[in-house]
């Protein structure tokens, strides 16, 4: 365990580059906003100072109206493409000094910087550090309320499948069948650096330009694209991770005496729990998905972001029930735990594939997210199960970006997916280590 420790402290220190950690070298050379989250959470084992730094970094790319972009461009590399040049997000009058993507990531800034606290022994120091990035991380959630949630329901939407974070889920298909684009010239980086079967087709990253190029002709105002984004839909990993952030900003705020924030979020959050049960909860299936708002339709199939609600606290105990079945015997798991958890997409579905970006191979922090929900729930074999698959998957391969949920699959293989020292990986090993 020593030994896979200083691995996993290894690879976030061959990523930092003065003040921020990439995801990977070659693949992502820039800073990620939910990478950037979970980074953070394995820099407080190593150096609290780090976390700190990577948090402030990140918010140097916030934008005037709240919005926290999916990448901030601190440096150059001509390694990744679609670069600023491409997301043009000094269209919007919001947009910062600095370039950065016009589009966002999952919100998971609050709940870790209460996640740090903990890890830390509740340190005052790093408390003080939290009361100087509250006001951002509340603004941003007050964009999305404001901004994002055009039926003033309590779920917010996102108009692009890199907002979700889990890019390529096949959930998107759906989507691209409403809606015909253009062929553009792409010149892709990620296929030549990696196995360019484990990442998305040509055919798919059409639909992800596309989208970015209709937001820099409304200039990304939010008005027009929610009007008119064949894209938009209410994600529950996204939502889930708005919630979650939000529970951790008012046990934060009541700790920092914010009371006029903390009512404003848990105003938000009343509603946003109880709406998203009545709308994102597929009793059919048990478990969360989808809801297509451009479509008015629910996109029933369940991935490993059906179960994130848990780590929010937002089902009731008989629907955790429901989902902690799929992952302990049921379709995740396979009868006989054939599969190891979490597969990213339902492994009995055809749309499955176990190899491809999203499409079912295993991510670590989906694993993380879903272990700590699994934890509100008390189901601590379930819990204890996903950590150890997780560990055990790291300590066979290192520290991938996706990994094969196959038990047989695995006996033979000799590698994981997608780029190697990939952060996230790193920093959420590093902390379910730390959590028994
Ligand atoms: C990518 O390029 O695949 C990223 O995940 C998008 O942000």
């Amino acid at each position: 365990m020593n030994q896979l420790k200083k691995n996993a402290q290894a690879v976030l220190r061959g990523n930092w580059q003065n003040g921020f950690t990439i995801p990977c070298q070659g693949l992502y050379p820039f800073q990620w906003n939910w990478d950037s989250g979970f980074i953070a959470l394995g820099w407080a084992h190593i150096d609290p100072e780090h976390a700190k730094q990577e948090i402030r970094s990140l918010l140097k790319g916030q934008w005037s109206n709240g919005f926290l972009p999916h990448i901030v461009f601190h440096n150059p590399s001509d390694s990744y493409y679609p670069g600023p040049e491409v997301h043009g997000a000094e269209l919007s009058p919001y947009s910062p000094e600095i370039p950065t993507s016009g589009i966002t990531q999952p919100p998971v800034l609050g709940f870790i910087l209460e996640y740090i606290y903990m890890r830390l022994d509740t340190d005052p120091t790093f408390l003080d550090f939290v009361a100087s990035v509250y006001d951002a991380v509340y603004a941003n959630h007050e964009y999305f309320y404001t901004q994002r949630d055009p039926q003033q329901e309590g779920l917010v939407y996102i108009c692009h499948n890199w907002e979700a974070g889990t890019d390529n889920t096949p959930v998107w298909d759906f989507i691209w069948d409403t809606f015909t684009v253009p062929q553009y010239d792409l010149p892709r980086k990620d296929t030549s650096l990696i196995d360019a079967s484990h990442r998305p087709t040509n055919a798919e990253y059409c639909y992800y330009i596309h989208l970015i190029e209709l937001f820099k002709t409304w200039n990304y105002e939010d008005a027009r694209i929610a009007a008119e984004s064949p894209f938009l839909v209410q994600d529950p990993l996204f939502n889930s991770m708005l919630i979650a952030s939000n529970n951790s900003l008012i046990r934060l705020g009541k700790l920092l005496g914010r009371s006029a924030q903390v009512s404003q979020l848990q105003a938000w959050n009343t509603k946003a729990k109880q709406r998203f049960n009545e709308k994102l909860y597929d009793s059919e299936l048990g478990g969360y998905v989808y809801y297509d708002l451009r479509g008015e339709r629910k996109l029933s199939h369940l991935s490993s972001s059906s179960f994130t609600p848990l780590f929010a606290e937002i089902p009731s105990a008989a629907q955790a029930a429901a989902m902690i079945a799929h992952l302990d015997g049921g379709r995740f798991s396979g009868a006989q735990h054939e599969r190891l958890l979490c597969a990213s997409f339902d492994p009995t579905s055809s749309l499955f594939n176990s190899q491809k970006y999203w499409r079912g191979p295993i991510w670590i922090n989906l694993n993380w997210l879903i272990y700590e929900g699994l934890l509100n729930y008390g189901a601590k074999d379930t819990a204890a199960q996903i950590r150890t698959d997780s560990i055990a998957l790291i300590e066979k391969y290192g520290f991938y970006e996706y990994f094969e949920c196959d038990r047989i699959k695995n006996e033979t293989l000799d590698t994981g997916y997608g780029g190697n020292n990939f952060s996230w990986s790193a920093a959420l090993i590093l902390d379910l280590l730390k959590s028994q």
